[in-house]
Formats: structure tokens, sequence, C-alpha cells
């Protein structure tokens, strides 16, 4: 059998991190981890428990007492928060807009931290989010940083939404991923940033299945064989 290594994937909202990651670790048999979802969990217990998304003691005494699996659904990863299935409600609006509030306090992504390492123990794992590459996984064989502007950003956040026949706004769209790519760029504990050691793809101009071209020959190359 082929060696298993770690595809640590990092980059702003919707540069099609979750996409690819999903693609190629069907392609390589690997788990697939999206620790953005971890982070919307917590968001989503957190606002319905009426908690202030401010209050680290608050969110630290919701997060201890909190289960949350990751397990491959026929249409993608679902999400289990206390054992519920929470993969939809965690992507509202709310969520998305508070989101980035939770995931910069600094017990909140240590405890993060070593759940994330704990999934990924044996290896053969792809894992998507903001802090992979330099710090959940910084000795991942294979790194990626996924880029693309924040025009095609929300572009593709806003076509998904219309196909799925949620509300959208465009321009509303745009401010809101600028707002949170400058929130999670500029928090003091593991801001979003390229490992030194990562490869940048900018995906503005890319297809789905020429982004996933370029990782899996980054990985067959560490992975030794096809
Ligand atoms: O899917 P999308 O790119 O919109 O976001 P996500 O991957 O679901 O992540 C949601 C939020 O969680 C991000 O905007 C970050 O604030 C936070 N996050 C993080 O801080 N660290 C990670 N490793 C993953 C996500
Ligand atoms: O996980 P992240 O927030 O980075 O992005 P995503 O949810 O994987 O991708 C956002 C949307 O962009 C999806 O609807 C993808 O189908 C689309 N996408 C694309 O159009 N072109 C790419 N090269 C990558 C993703």
């Amino acid at each position: 059998m082929n060696r298993q290594i770690s595809i640590a994937i990092d980059g702003p909202a919707a540069a099609g991190k979750s996409t690819v990651a999903k693609i190629v670790a069907e392609k390589l048999s690997y788990i697939y981890i999206d620790t953005g979802a971890m982070y919307r969990a917590l968001t989503y217990k957190a606002i319905q428990q009426q908690a202030s998304i401010e209050d680290e003691a608050a969110l630290m005494e919701i997060l201890n007492s909190t289960t949350i699996d990751l397990q491959p659904g026929t249409e993608g990863q679902l999400i289990y928060l206390d054992g519920q299935d929470v993969t939809n409600q965690i992507r509202s609006s709310e969520v998305t807009n508070s989101v980035s509030i939770v995931s910069r306090h600094k017990l909140v992504r240590e405890e993060m931290v070593l759940r994330q390492q704990s999934f990924a123990q044996n290896g053969g794992v792809v894992m998507d989010g903001r802090d992979i590459g330099t710090h959940v996984l910084p000795l991942a064989e294979v790194k990626i940083f996924l880029l693309a502007s924040v025009d095609e950003r929300a572009i593709r956040r806003h076509t998904e939404n219309v196909q799925k026949g949620f509300p959208s706004d465009l321009e509303k769209l745009k401010k809101e991923i600028s707002l949170r790519d400058r929130l999670d760029s500029e928090r003091e504990v593991a801001p979003l940033k390229k490992a030194e050691d990562a490869v940048e793809i900018d995906t503005t101009s890319l297809s789905i299945v020429q982004v996933v071209e370029k990782i899996m020959d980054l990985a067959y190359e560490r992975i030794g064989s096809k």
C-alpha cells in the first residue's frame, strides 16, 4: 500500500477549499476534515444558547461539553453536534456572520486544534481551513494555499445560493466575504496566512478540475507513485 500522507488546504472563504479537498480525498481514499464546519458548529450552538460570542469563558463552557463529529454522507460531509445533524443549519448567514468572532478566541482555537489533530493522527487525511498548514498540521507533506479574487469568490457563493434556491445578494456577499477575510487575517491567534512551505494556487480563472489536478500532482510527488 502507498504511504498515507497529510494534505493541508488553506485559504479565504469560497476559494474552493472544501470542493477540491473533498474530491482529492475521494481520489486517494483519504478522510476529509472540514475544520470550518467545527467552528461553525460551535457558533451555532452558542447562538442557540444565547451566549455572547465575545465571551471566551462562556464559549469554552459550551465547547467542553459539546461533541462535534464529521461523517461522510452521499452528498458531502455531514456535521453532527451532540449527535444531531446540523449540516444545513451551520451554513445560515447568522452563523456565517458570527463565526469569525468565535474563532478568534485563543482557548477555543487551542481546543479545536487538539480535536483536529486527533482526527488526523493516522495520516491519510485532507484537511481544509485557515491555519492547517501553519498550526494544525505543520508537518503535512502537501500544503496548499488557495486564492481567488473577492469578486470571483462572491460570484461563486452567489451562484451556489441561487442553485440551492436560497436568497442571495451579490453586493452583500462581497462585503461579508471581505469583512471575514479581514477578521480572519488580522486576528492575533493563528491568522489566515500562507505557510512558508505551502504552494499557492490562484483559482480565479481555474476550473475545479484544473485545481484538483495540480493538487493531485503534488500529492503523487510525495506519495511516490500513482
Ligand atoms: O466555507 P467558508 O470558506 O465560508 O468558511 P469555513 O471554512 O466554513 O470557515 C468558517 C470560519 O471559521 C472562517 O471564516 C474562520 O473564521 C473560521 N475558521 C478558522 O478560524 N480556522 C479554521 N481552520 C477554519 C475556519
Ligand atoms: O471551501 P471554500 O469556502 O473555500 O469554497 P467552496 O465552498 O469549496 O467553493 C465555493 C464555490 O466555488 C463552490 O460552489 C464551487 O463549486 C465553486 N468553485 C469554482 O467555481 N471554481 C473553482 N476553481 C473552485 C470552486
